[in-house]
């Protein structure tokens, strides 16, 4: 798995484009003061325009709180959904939570591996998978379960999961199609 703070320098790198920073400022000034009990909602926030939080919106933040580089991804290094980078078009949430893993979870991450070359914190060179691991889901009765994007997946096991990862990969290919064929 790659750590966080290598991500960050990867990242560095990879972010010479130009983002708008716009939302930053707005996010910012739409708290009631910039005091650093808000750092999570903020980063939260500025995720939630992003994605994933470009160094770029975290050095804003940071000026904004008084705040070293060390306290912010130190923070964002503590939270799993907090995301350095970019992630897949859709992001696994796979259940380690005790009753997901006593039924499997591992096998299932095994599985997904050995197809996508992906652990827990990974993204796919495609760009289609994030695979991250969660605590309980709150629906141990379905275990092993997983999130897909915005969908709910229980009684899994590793076939089904991968079933389940190419029905997702088809969506996307034939949505790509209907992109291209509307753009011509
Ligand atoms: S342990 Fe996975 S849903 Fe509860």
């Amino acid at each position: 798995m790659e750590t966080k703070e290598a991500e960050v320098m990867d990242q560095e790198t990879a972010e010479e484009e130009e983002i708008d920073l716009a939302p930053v400022h707005e996010i910012l000034d739409n708290f009631p003061s910039k005091s650093r009990r808000y750092m999570i909602p903020m980063l939260q926030k500025i995720q939630g325009v992003y994605r994933y939080l470009p160094d770029k919106a975290v050095r804003l933040l940071m000026e904004a709180l008084e705040v070293t580089r060390a306290e912010v991804y130190g923070v964002i290094s503590f939270y799993p959904q907090l995301l350095t980078t970019e992630p897949g078009k859709y992001i696994i949430k796979l259940c380690f939570g005790t009753a997901c893993f006593v039924k499997g979870a591992n096998i299932i991450e095994d599985k997904i591996h050995e197809h996508y070359h992906i652990r827990p914190g990974g993204t796919d060179e495609t760009k289609l998978f994030t695979l991250q691991t969660a605590s309980c889901l709150g629906n141990c009765g379905a275990a092993p379960m997983a999130l897909i994007g915005d969908d709910t997946h229980g009684t899994i096991d590793p076939e089904a999961t991968l079933e389940l990862l190419g029905a997702y990969k088809l969506e996307d290919e034939s949505e790509e199609q209907a992109e291209e064929t509307t753009s011509e």
